[in-house]
């Protein structure tokens, strides 16, 4: 049998008990594929290699080394929740690489989308793979491949998005969520006791905020999108709305505004929200007024630089989801 095809029989993954009996399952077959061997993980701290992490935490302990790159462009709280939860909680063995000033200063005057994300994956693959020469004895690469990313690209992609595995380097994959849809991977880390707001993580590029710090990256104004964006979830979490993916984007021209009776010259802030299904058409939700002024005025009391907040309300297509 193809192990990359879904099982016909196989059951969807819904319930606690269910997503019990599968944790059981695969604690025993990752404990048989990896022997006393090590594993090491790229852990962004989204979902599914979040899932992944505590899935063989609880397999196979400190046999997994997890590596979080902190490329500067994290939203506001998530690498340090990436620390909390799995070192301080789970007591995984977690390398920790701040290479901000790193992404940053290669992305200096960088104005060209693609060019900024080639840099930023490029850039990556690089610190992963210093971090990955300096250990000794790994003989397996963790993946949160899920199934769509097996059904969209026949299996292809599954082998070659390995979040920066060495190309001189060999190692034998281990991929515990590969035949599981994003709800069942969901349910299942609810189960392995991740935090909520971790596993019900939106989507995020793995350019991250580089995508949404329009035009050349600064500094100032990549600490306004992060404030802005904070807030944002904030408000929007507090309202209790139930939105795909929502966010905040700060472009590279100024407005004029009036703080204190003088004259300013400060950055506007864009919000984004938007629904959709599969991410190929999005549309606009109402996002009620009254959280939507709460939202602005404290993004405008508590952002420096901050003198304007829009709301985009242009859906996919025309717009893509992200602005750059
Ligand atoms: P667009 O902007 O194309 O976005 O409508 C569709 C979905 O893809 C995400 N996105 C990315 N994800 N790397 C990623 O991993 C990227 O470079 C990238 N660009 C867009 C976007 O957030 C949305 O969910």
């Amino acid at each position: 049998m193809d192990n990359n095809m879904r099982p016909a029989d196989m059951k969807r993954i819904d319930t606690p008990a269910l997503a019990e009996a599968f944790i059981a399952d695969q604690v025993a077959a990752v404990r048989a594929q990896v022997g006393d061997k090590k594993v090491l993980l790229a852990l962004s701290g989204g979902v599914d290699s979040s899932v992944v992490a505590a899935l063989l935490i609880k397999a196979i302990g400190k046999q997994l080394v997890c590596v979080h790159v902190n490329h500067g462009l994290m939203r506001k709280g998530e690498s340090e929740q990436v620390i909390q939860v799995f070192r301080d909680q789970m007591d995984a063995n977690l390398i920790y690489v701040d290479a901000t000033d790193r992404f940053l200063d290669l992305l200096a005057g960088v104005d060209e989308p693609e060019r900024k994300r080639k840099i930023i994956g490029g850039e990556f693959i690089k610190v992963f793979d210093e971090e990955a020469r300096k250990l000794e004895g790994i003989s397996f690469l963790a993946q949160g491949t899920i199934y769509p990313d097996i059904l969209e690209s026949d299996g292809v992609k599954a082998h070659h998005n390995v979040g920066g595995l060495p190309e001189d380097m060999e190692f034998e994959l281990v991929e515990p969520v590969k035949l599981l849809f994003k709800d069942e991977v969901r349910v299942v880390g609810r189960a392995l006791g991740l935090p909520e707001g971790m596993v019900e993580r939106q989507p995020f590029p793995g350019p991250g905020l580089g995508v949404r710090c329009l035009g050349a990256i600064t500094r100032d104004r990549l600490a306004a999108l992060r404030e802005s964006d904070a807030i944002l979830r904030e408000e929007i979490t507090v309202a209790g709305l139930k939105i795909w993916q929502f966010f905040t984007v700060v472009p590279d021209f100024r407005s004029t505004g009036v703080r204190d009776g003088k004259r300013a010259f400060d950055w506007p802030v864009i919000i984004r929200a938007v629904n959709t299904v599969d991410a190929m058409t999005a549309t606009v939700p109402e996002i009620p007024w009254a959280v939507l002024e709460k939202a602005t005025s404290r993004i405008l009391a508590e952002v420096p630089g901050v003198c304007r907040v829009l709301y985009d309300l242009t859906p996919k297509p025309v717009g893509t989801i992200e602005w750059e």
